[in-house]
């Protein structure tokens, strides 16, 4: 059953790097990206423009400081901030430790395409190119997670776009005991931080709110942005509680993925007339290992599957 009915969006950096082989496991999701079975899209799925994605690139500041990470692949980040992966610590050593039903977690301290402190992509996916996603659980004393009013602090946080909204997130985080890092998140894979954003489906502002949600907006107006943020933060809240405070199954949910999700469930759409209603596969590394580490997912082309490149601009 999909319980979701929110925004999606399909960020997905205009990259010309793909990923090579040189990975170790489950190279067969990045090769079978072509071979996709031909399904409708889930009608409720959204898509919008590259343009608007582009935009978080720029909000990437510092490109002084080159990477000394460990990547054991083709691409080369073209910036990256290096505090990012020294200080990704919550807990002793910075790194994810739960107990692990998918095999070993494969955490880094170094961010790369493929892992940081949160895991290995194809762990945080697990069962993606099996039987179905079935992600292990990890909630929130478990995860490595910066906070919002430190990430700020660093000259090159991509949170620099959102500047005007950060008391929102931190008043409402703390209201609805989510991490105001999370929704800072939402907010930037949703919109960029900008408020007026619409998207192709008539989602709203900054938390891209489905018109189903904009029901009680004041004046009408969805992108209010007290209105925006707290509705899409309660909704992430409300998903938390019914998942037992299950983060990976919840943040996968609030983008429209589903326990049991296959690699071509997730990018039927491929081949549909909305190329960017696919689950974008890269997107919870990005989230684990790039927006709540402080560190930009898009500038620094964090993902291996790349599926939504075939899609073009539109
Ligand atoms: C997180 O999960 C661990 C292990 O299942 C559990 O011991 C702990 O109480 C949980 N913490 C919260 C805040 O739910």
């Amino acid at each position: 059953m999909r319980t979701h009915s929110f925004a999606f969006t399909f960020f997905c950096a205009a990259t010309t790097v793909v990923a090579s082989s040189s990975h170790n496991f489950e190279a067969r999701n990045v090769h079978a990206r072509h071979l996709i079975h031909a399904r409708q899209p889930p009608i409720e799925k959204r898509c919008k423009t590259r343009t608007e994605s582009e935009s978080t690139s720029s909000t990437f500041a510092d490109d002084s400081v080159q990477s000394s990470s460990s990547t054991t692949h083709s691409v080369t980040p073209t910036s990256t901030s290096t505090s990012a992966q020294a200080s990704a610590s919550s807990s002793g050593s910075g790194l994810l430790s739960v107990v692990s039903t998918c095999g070993a977690i494969g955490a880094t301290l170094d961010i790369t395409s493929q892992s940081g402190p949160n895991g290995n992509i194809y762990w945080i996916n697990c069962g993606l190119s099996d039987d179905g996603w079935n992600p292990v659980y990890v909630n929130i004393s478990q995860i490595i997670v910066k906070d919002l009013n430190t990430a700020l602090q660093d000259s090159s946080t991509p949170f620099s776009a959102c500047s005007s909204y950060i008391d929102k997130f931190n008043q409402y985080g703390e209201e609805l005991n989510v991490p105001p890092i999370f929704i800072a998140s939402f907010a930037m894979q949703e919109s960029s931080c900008n408020p007026a954003t619409v998207g192709g489906g008539g989602e709203e502002g900054l938390m891209q709110l489905t018109p189903d949600k904009c029901t009680d907006a004041p004046n009408g107006d969805c992108q209010d942005v007290d209105y925006n943020i707290y509705t899409g933060a309660k909704y992430f809240s409300d998903l938390l509680d019914s998942n037992d405070g299950d983060l990976f199954l919840s943040v996968g949910s609030y983008n429209g993925w589903y326990k049991g999700m296959t690699y071509a469930d997730a990018t039927a759409a491929a081949s549909s007339d909305c190329c960017r209603c696919q689950q974008n596969l890269d997107y919870l590394h990005q989230f684990f290992n790039g927006w709540i580490q402080n560190y930009d997912p898009y500038a620094n082309d964090l993902g291996v599957y790349h599926n939504l490149d075939v899609c073009g601009s539109d």
